[in-house]
């Protein structure tokens, strides 16, 4: 039995929690939830028993062969930053994926990532490595993700997308079919990405277009 720590204390973490739990509730997994390790202060949640660590306390100590970890902090360049590190350090991460989540036909997921309820990815869908799918947030066929993309729920991107690395697409987002979007783009709550862009921008609205840099 491994012992699984959810890296994190806030809505994610508790969110990432939930798909633990529901997949415990499934049956015996081969890990069980330890606890959390949070960066700053306590968790935003009751952790109902479970142990709370510091977690550069927690790193600082060699990982042993019955430890896994999953990194649940929202912020893609934050979760990218500490999955980088516990990588370093020879730990080793767990994929989620929901029950009730529907990973189609030469579809992937890559190591690390959590799948929350609901979510689906249709047919020769790639997702990358430590992603956040939140719950029913969808990819349809031919879709590709980056490591370390975050969904919020609902999103929806419609075939042959294709998002960059740390890419942040907020609640009831959808982008249009085959649009790409480079790196480190966000997208605001309730956009909709009609055209391509490079990346290292927000873009919001309908259409979505880059917000203005102040
Ligand atoms: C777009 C976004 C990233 C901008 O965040 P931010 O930089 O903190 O921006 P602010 O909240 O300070 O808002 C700046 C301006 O943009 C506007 N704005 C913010 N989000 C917007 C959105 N989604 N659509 C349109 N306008 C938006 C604000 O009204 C504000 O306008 P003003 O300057 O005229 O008052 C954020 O608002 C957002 O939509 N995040 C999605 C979060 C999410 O869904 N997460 C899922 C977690 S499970």
């Amino acid at each position: 039995m491994q012992d699984l720590w959810i890296v994190g204390g806030s809505g994610a973490a508790l969110e990432v929690w939930a798909v633990a739990r529901a997949l415990e509730a499934t049956g015996p997994q081969a890990w069980k939830v330890r606890g959390f390790l949070v960066l700053d202060g306590p968790p935003e949640f009751d952790p109902e028993g479970l142990e709370v660590q510091d977690e550069s306390a927690f790193l600082a100590a060699p990982p042993t062969p019955s430890t896994l970890i999953v990194v649940a902090l929202g912020e893609p360049s934050l979760r990218e930053k500490v999955a980088r590190l516990y990588a370093s350090k020879g730990f080793r991460f767990a994929t989620l994926v929901h029950p009730s989540a529907i990973i189609g036909p030469a579809s992937s997921v890559g190591g690390g990532s959590v799948l929350m309820a609901l979510s689906v990815l249709e047919t020769h869908v790639k997702v990358g490595e430590h992603a956040l799918l939140n719950v029913g947030s969808s990819i349809a066929h031919n879709g590709s993700l980056g490591d370390f993309c975050s969904l919020g729920p609902g999103v929806r991107l419609a075939g042959w997308v294709t998002l960059g690395s740390r890419c942040d697409l907020g609640v009831g987002s959808c982008v249009r079919p085959r649009v790409t979007l480079g790196p480190d783009t966000r997208v605001g709550a309730g956009a909709a990405v009609v055209a391509d862009h490079p990346g290292a921008a927000t873009l919001i609205g309908i259409p979505a277009v880059p917000r203005p840099t102040s």
